[in-house]
């Protein structure tokens, strides 16, 4: 699922003059809304660790005709998303500024409070919620100033619904669901938009990183029929960019339809 389908929905070129930062762009979700956002017209700056995966979407992008900057980078460290926004702002083909911002990259964790693996809630916690935090307020305080802009955080079903198979991971959500409500209700008098996306299951790399498997995994999705993909989240986003200015869909949730839990 890729271009050919981005191209299918997104035709019209909505999104000609404006330029998105888009973290965790190297795989899943972030790859697939870069891929619609830039054949909608817009310029993209794309954020992940995994320079190769960058580079060969800025490379799929250009051969259609899009623009893409790949900038390499820990979406938990302060530094380093400072240093995006900075590249993003010294690109001239993106305009040296940014209109849409999707707060993406992040990472699962199998297990409740007491089953996950402890060793591993500090970083999960500095991806999805600090990191995620310190690039809202960033891009928050540029858009306030500048009195537009998009801000998309991809929050989960589990940030709204906690499920004790993945608890400490649905916990990172609640807080960046309680994130991105309190920005936008911070700044959205200055004509920015703040909206979270929360998918149910979504196939992609996910389920490795986290640690699922058919087990504690598969066993269950089995029983939701056919599982959301990452297109599907892009589209949702692609939608909420493309309303009038002055309708911002603040949450959306979006689940597999036989997902009956959580
Ligand atoms: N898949 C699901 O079922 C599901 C459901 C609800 C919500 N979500 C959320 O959707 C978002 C995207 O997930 P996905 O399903 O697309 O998973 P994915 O395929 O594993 O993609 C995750 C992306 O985040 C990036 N990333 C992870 N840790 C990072 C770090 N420390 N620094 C920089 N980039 C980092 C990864 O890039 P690198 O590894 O190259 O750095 C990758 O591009 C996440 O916030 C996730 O919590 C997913």
């Amino acid at each position: 699922m890729g271009y050919e389908r981005a191209i299918e929905r997104t035709t019209n070129h909505l999104l000609s003059d404006k330029t998105a930062v888009i973290t965790g762009a190297s795989s899943g979700i972030g790859r697939a809304t870069a891929l619609t956002l830039a054949q909608a017209g817009a310029a993209v700056v794309i954020h992940a660790r995994r320079k190769d995966r960058l580079d060969e979407l800025v490379s799929e992008i250009s051969r259609h005709g899009g623009k893409a900057l790949a900038v390499v980078g820990d979406a938990g460290i302060q530094a380093d998303i400072d240093l995006l926004l900075n590249r993003a702002l010294a690109w001239k083909e993106g305009g040296c500024k940014y209109d849409i911002a999707v707060v993406n990259a992040g990472r699962g964790l199998v297990g409740g409070i007491v089953g996950s693996d402890e060793s591993r809630w500090q970083e999960l916690y500095q991806v999805n919620v600090l990191g995620a935090a310190h690039l809202m307020r960033r891009v928050g305080q540029y858009m306030a100033q500048r009195k537009s802009g998009d801000i998309v955080t991809i929050g989960s079903v589990v940030g709204r619904n906690i499920s004790p198979f993945s608890g400490f991971y649905g916990s990172s959500k609640f807080a960046i669901a309680g994130i991105a409500e309190a920005l936008r209700r911070e700044i959205c008098m200055h004509g920015v938009r703040v909206s979270i996306v929360m998918p149910g299951i979504v196939l992609s790399e996910f389920q490795e990183v986290a640690g699922y498997n058919e087990e504690n995994f598969g066993k269950a999705a089995a029983q939701f029929g056919t599982l959301v993909e990452p297109q599907a989240i892009a589209e949702s986003i692609y939608w909420l960019l493309t309303l009038p200015p002055h309708i911002n869909i603040n949450e959306i949730m979006i689940r597999p339809t036989g997902q009956f839990y959580p």
